[in-house]
């Protein structure tokens, strides 16, 4: 019904052209939506077989000091889709930080590339980056913010739903850190009845907190911010939460953190408060069962077998993580085609 809706309309264009994606703070709502079209109508695109190789020539580089699966893959398909090349560099194996400092990476690779991903660590990082570099530079995930999964999660939504004004969304969890931070920011700026269901300690910052009350009162999002359970997820449409110990977080954190977010998991319980036709999202990855080598040392330590959702709700009807995992594509080509297309 969206995409009927759009097509209806025609996408509203947006002029994002040599623009940085470091937080969705940066945004407009009407540019949001716009990237969020530019989605829908990329995948199509894909699923139907039309090329749209459109940025031959170009080269773009993608620096991950963290792990990834879907980012990095998104960004290599989506580079070779759109007719780019894609440089590859982990966290070894180049002079950056080491033997080099950002700025100085930053102008050199600036001067060979004609867009710059970072994973990481901290979000100055992503910023000095696009600063020194002076081409489009996408955050693809710091600790404070993971911008490109927001708008994967949302297009999912509107994929499922047919907006996002309005929608009702529960985040379970750890609020103070990328996911929770940037839920919170595109709740916002989209319009969203947001609510942040954990306990005080893991809420997003009250400066943040602050900020996008501010947003809200533009935008007319509803944002509530709750250590109730039921409260939270009354009537919920979308139920969402993220892994309770982050990358490069240390191990040692795991005990106050399960002792602090086990009665948020998302269980059968948790799903029931929320309307029957509610959906379920994650960013993925998940510790929902045995399957992996950390969800195995957590069960041998603190006998739980499924840590932020229970393997129930993960696998059921109502998610749909895997929808969310393939639209990270569709998002992230549609933030390089929109920043690297002059008049698209
Ligand atoms: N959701 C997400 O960012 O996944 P990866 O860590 O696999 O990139
Ligand atoms: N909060 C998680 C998100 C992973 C995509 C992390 O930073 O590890």
């Amino acid at each position: 019904m969206y995409v009927y809706a759009i097509r209806k309309r025609g996408i509203i264009k947006m002029n994002l052209y040599k623009r940085n994606l470091l937080t969705l703070l940066d945004f407009t709502p009407e540019e949001i939506q716009y990237l969020l079209d530019l989605s829908l109508s990329l995948k199509k695109k894909k699923h139907n077989g039309e090329a749209h190789d459109v940025l031959r020539g170009k080269n773009i580089v993608l620096l991950f000091e963290k792990d990834s699966t879907r980012t990095r893959c998104a960004f290599e398909v989506a580079a070779s889709d759109l007719g780019m090349n894609a440089v590859y560099i982990g966290s070894s194996g180049s002079q950056m930080g080491k033997k080099e400092s950002i700025a100085d990476t930053a102008r050199v690779l600036g001067r060979m590339f004609d867009g710059i991903e970072y994973r990481g660590f901290k979000q100055k990082t992503v910023e000095d980056l696009a600063k020194y570099s002076k081409v489009p530079t996408w955050n693809g995930l710091t600790e404070d913010y993971h911008p490109t999964q927001i708008l994967a999660d949302f297009m999912t939504i509107i994929e499922q739903k047919g907006k996002l004004k309005g929608i009702k969304m529960a985040y379970l969890g750890d609020g103070r850190y990328n996911m929770g931070n940037s839920y919170l920011v595109g709740a916002a700026k989209m319009g969203l009845d947001y609510r942040m269901v954990g306990p005080k300690e893991l809420w997003p910052n009250e400066a943040l907190r602050n900020r996008c009350l501010e947003i809200a009162k533009e935008t007319g999002a509803k944002l509530t911010f709750t250590e109730n359970v039921e409260e939270g997820v009354k009537d919920a449409d979308v139920i969402a939460t993220d892994v309770w110990v982050s990358m490069g977080e240390d191990a040692s954190v795991w005990e106050e953190r399960i002792n602090l977010l086990k009665p948020y998991q998302v269980n059968a319980r948790v799903m029931s408060f929320a309307d029957p036709k509610a959906i379920f999202i994650h960013c993925l990855p998940s510790f929902h069962n045995l399957e992996t080598k950390v969800g195995m040392e957590v069960y041998e330590k603190f006998g739980l077998n499924g840590l932020e959702v229970t393997e129930e709700v993960f696998e059921g009807p109502q998610s749909v993580v895997f929808d969310e995992a393939e639209n990270r594509l569709h998002t992230i080509k549609a933030v390089m085609l929109a920043t690297l297309k002059e008049n698209l």
